[in-house]
């Protein structure tokens, strides 16, 4: 018998860019030792899948293309929707990421038990067994009568088990463990990974099922990391634990339907995972007696703002050149502070060691934060207790300016909510009419922000 060539070709794990030649380093993605040898299995057989969506269709105007609006329908939890931009939309790919322990089974299946009422949902699990599941959802008392279970790792029986039951959301749990018979490799490879996420999305898009695909992240990255599969899907949410494991984080990274960045929270409790309506009282929980370096700051987070408390201290550097460590802020944005402290503020902080903190496991990606940051380092410099009841949020220039930033009013009014009583703003935040209760100073540099606390 005649000896089968055996093809193969060579993949990068992390991005997915493929290679003729093994190479040690992806000049794709940057990575180091990522490439891996993958056999590649016969071409996909005709008809299943010819365009990327899974038809083929000639050119049109794009004024001639026929579209319906979307109709969105809820997720089952208030939270999901909104990270989502309003909901589910039909025919559309969700992919939920998260460290292995996040809780993006706990979230699915909570979610699934509830829109189950109203919507066929099939849920698919290749991880854990019916009986863990089932056993699962009786101790967290969900509604068990009208989600459909399928314990099943091949993409070709899911797929059979979807067009016969005719579900309106198919959950895969999870996409690593799903295996195609199209491709000869072992699952959770970027090629086997990467082709049963391309036969789902296809599915997803000529049925307008809504495609929901669970996506571990790992450490080491050996498993396909979620890199490949973001540019397929039209969604990406993150599931993150805050640092004491207490709370859950939910972020869009990517979504076709809807805003970025909008952020979910949820807490941890052994009755699974709880939606938490007013994020910025848990982020708040501070201690009765008031301490130097420490001072609230209000973010905000997609479509609505969150108070953070921001924790200094600086203390004189004993051995070597001083370290400067940012928890839950980026490293380069405290150097810049610190260059305009000194600069523009008159203080030299060259011989200390400075740490900032973001209180809760929060991560701060906007500069809104800056001028807090300032302050709570001059605070603990200075070692003197600033007002608890002060909110101070803007963005520090290099010159030493002070910024204004999105959404002012609405920072000062949640602000108001929860009982701070000034604030110190950059000038073109502060309200034109007052707000009652609420003694606000605009500030246009560094020094005058020093000189109003
Ligand atoms: P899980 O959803 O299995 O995580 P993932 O699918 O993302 O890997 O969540 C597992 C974690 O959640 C586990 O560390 C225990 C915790 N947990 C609770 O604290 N309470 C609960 O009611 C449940 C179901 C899980
Ligand atoms: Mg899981």
């Amino acid at each position: 018998m005649a000896k089968v060539k055996v093809k193969t070709g060579f993949v990068c794990s992390d991005c997915g860019a493929t290679y003729p030649k093994w190479q040690g380093h992806c000049s794709a993605c940057d990575a180091w030792s990522t490439i891996k040898e993958v056999r590649l299995g016969p071409e996909p057989r005709s008809g299943r899948r010819d365009g990327f969506a899974g038809t083929t269709s000639p050119v049109t105007l794009l004024k001639d293309v026929q579209f319906t609006d979307e109709h969105r329908f809820s997720s089952g939890s208030e939270e999901f929707d909104r990270v989502l931009g309003g909901g589910f939309v039909p025919g559309s790919v969700i992919l939920i990421g998260g460290d292995p322990g996040a809780g993006k089974s706990t979230i699915l299946l909570q979610t699934m038990c509830h829109a189950a009422a109203s919507r066929e949902v099939l849920y698919v699990s290749g991880e854990e067994s019916l009986q863990q599941i089932a056993g699962r959802a009786r101790r967290l008392q969900l509604p068990l009568d009208r989600v459909k279970m399928l314990a099943e790792s091949s993409v070709e029986r899911v797929l059979q088990a979807a067009e016969s039951e005719r579900p309106e959301v198919v959950v895969i749990d999870s996409i690593q463990v799903m295996q195609s018979a199209v491709v000869d490799a072992a699952p959770g490879g970027v090629s086997q990974v990467r082709e049963s996420a391309a036969a789902f999305t296809c599915f997803a898009k000529t049925s307008g099922v809504v495609l929901i695909m669970v996506g571990h992240v790992t450490k080491d990255q050996s498993l396909a990391g979620p890199m490949t599969l973001s540019h397929m899907v039209d969604t990406q949410v993150m599931l993150s634990s805050t640092e004491d494991a207490r709370y859950r984080l939910m972020r869009t990274t990517k979504n076709r339907f809807g805003p970025v960045n909008e952020l979910g929270v949820f807490a941890m409790t052994e009755k699974g995972l709880r939606e938490v309506k007013n994020p910025s009282a848990i982020f708040l929980s501070r201690t009765e007696n008031a301490a130097p370096g420490s001072l609230i700051s209000v973010l905000w987070e997609g479509t609505r703002p969150l108070l953070v408390e921001i924790q200094s201290l600086v203390v004189s550097a004993q051995y070597g050149s001083p370290r400067r460590l940012g928890i839950g802020l980026d490293q380069n944005r405290i150097a810049m502070v610190l260059a305009v402290i000194n600069k523009h503020g008159g203080l030299v902080l060259a011989d200390q060691d400075v740490f900032v903190n973001v209180v809760g496991g929060i991560r701060v990606l906007e500069t809104s934060a800056d001028l807090a940051v300032a302050l709570a380092i001059v605070s603990s410099f200075r070692n003197t207790v600033l007002p608890q009841d002060l909110l101070v949020f803007g963005e520090v220039g290099l010159s030493g300016e002070i910024r204004p930033v999105s959404n002012g009013e609405s920072r000062l009014k949640e602000g108001v909510k929860h009982g701070f009583t000034r604030a110190i703003v950059p000038k073109g935040n502060a309200p034109k009419k007052e707000i009652p209760d609420m003694k606000v100073v605009g500030v246009t540099s560094l020094s005058e922000a020093l000189d109003a606390i």
